[in-house]
């Protein structure tokens, strides 16, 4: 695998733009919603062309550490009179941290025919897009996603969520971008465990397309760490699939729940191990645990998880030896707020020609033991 010759060699020069097959890569994509449609940009100068002309009656809020690697090509953006530079902590999207992100737009005289304009990842992203839909009773915003979860994922589909208390994401709204300008040289300074991260819900999106889609990208896998082109067909890729789903279920009542895949037991991973694993390689845990469990419940089958788990292997490897606490994964899967009803917990598992489904099933002795099973022989070096 080819993680170490990742961003230096891949992100170095602009390729020639490549094609997903339907759609040029710089092509813009556009998102229907409650809101009306919006627009995806594909441009790699993005943040330039933004600093070049920085809009009047904008209020930045910018990922601190963006904000320093990328200083000489934002030093109009950072000089304009509104710039909340915020540290990208799970802490600092909690719900107490709001009262001085609010005053500090209030001091700047925020009004509601003006814009806020996101620059980060996921977390920039939910404190924007929750402060304008509770500002003011709404206020537009736009976003540059500067993460790999953020550019292939969580910045279509109009959620946003922050923390309160001791519960994650539990406040929320749906409140789409007008605009989202795409620049995938923002991926060459990302952490690998980030990128690897955002490859995992890429992953994940392509699993839900089906296996065909999986495996075309199970064959490009290494290519995505090391080819631009490769990277941004991707992306372009996971947003298409994703954009037929949030177009045909933006509140998730239906078929976007499938988006779920991995996540209940990749949930439960990452509170076990008290948020030591990102949340993209902990889903890319959860997807191949979803699969052995399915194959063992009879839902699915074994061809199915030895098809997927060479590559889920390898994009969450380094991660599978940290310790796992049983009774803290079988209490977070038990809480899981996807879960309906009592005694039971809501999954979404490959059937036996590898197609997502939604069903629940009893949280009892044989779900437990599986889970501690897989916990034990898949994973190495667990301590229980
Ligand atoms: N609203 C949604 O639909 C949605 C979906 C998925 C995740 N989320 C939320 O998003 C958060 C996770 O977001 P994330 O994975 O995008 O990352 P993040 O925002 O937590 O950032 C991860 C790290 O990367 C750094 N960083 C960001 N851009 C960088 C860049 N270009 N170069 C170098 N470093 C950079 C950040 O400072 C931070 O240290 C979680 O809070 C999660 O709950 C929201
Ligand atoms: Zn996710």
């Amino acid at each position: 695998m080819g993680f170490l010759r990742r961003p230096q060699c891949g992100y170095s020069s602009d390729p020639a733009i490549v094609s997903d097959g339907e759609c040029p890569v710089s092509e813009p994509m556009v998102i229907q919603s409650h809101k009306g449609p919006y627009d995806i940009h594909f441009a790699d100068d993005a943040l330039e062309a933004l600093d070049a002309a920085v809009p009047d009656q904008t209020h930045f809020l910018i990922d601190r550490r963006v904000a320093e690697l990328y200083g000489p090509s934002i030093h109009n953006i950072l000089s304009s009179p509104s710039v909340l530079l915020v540290q990208a902590t799970e802490d600092n999207k909690t719900l107490d941290r709001f009262g001085a992100y609010v005053q500090h737009l209030v001091d700047r005289g925020v009004r509601r025919d003006q814009m806020l304009i996101a620059i980060g990842g996921g977390i920039l992203q939910d404190i924007t897009a929750f402060l304008a839909a509770t500002l003011l009773r709404g206020v537009a915003w736009r976003f540059l996603p500067t993460t790999l979860v953020a550019q292939a994922d969580s910045c279509i589909g109009s959620k946003c969520a922050v923390n309160a208390g001791a519960s994650r994401d539990i406040l929320g709204a749906f409140t789409p971008p007008q605009r989202i300008d795409l620049s995938t040289r923002f991926l060459r300074t990302l952490d690998d465990r980030d990128l690897r991260s955002g490859v995992g819900e890429m992953l994940k999106i392509h699993a839900i397309d089906g296996p065909q889609t999986f495996d075309m990208l199970a064959e490009t896998y290494d290519g995505v760490f090391t080819d631009a082109g490769v990277m941004k067909a991707t992306i372009r890729r996971s947003l298409a699939i994703k954009k037929d789903y949030v177009e045909r279920d933006e509140f998730d009542c239906g078929p976007r729940n499938l988006f779920n895949y991995g996540h209940s037991f990749g949930y439960a991973i990452e509170f076990a191990t008290g948020f030591a694993v990102p949340h993209g390689i902990a889903v890319s845990i959860g997807m191949d645990m979803a699969n052995w469990v399915a194959a063992r419940l009879g839902v699915g089958s074994e061809a199915h998880y030895e098809r997927m788990h060479p590559i889920l292997k390898a994009n969450y490897r380094g991660f599978d030896t940290r310790p796992v606490p049983h009774g803290r994964f079988l209490y977070a899967l038990s809480r899981d707020k996807k879960n309906i009803g009592v005694g039971s917990v809501t999954l979404i598992l490959p059937d036996r020609d590898g197609r997502m489904g939604r069903d629940s099933y009893p949280n009892d002795g044989v779900l437990a033991d599986l889970c501690r099973a897989y916990l034990d022989t898949v994973l190495p070096s667990q301590d229980p």
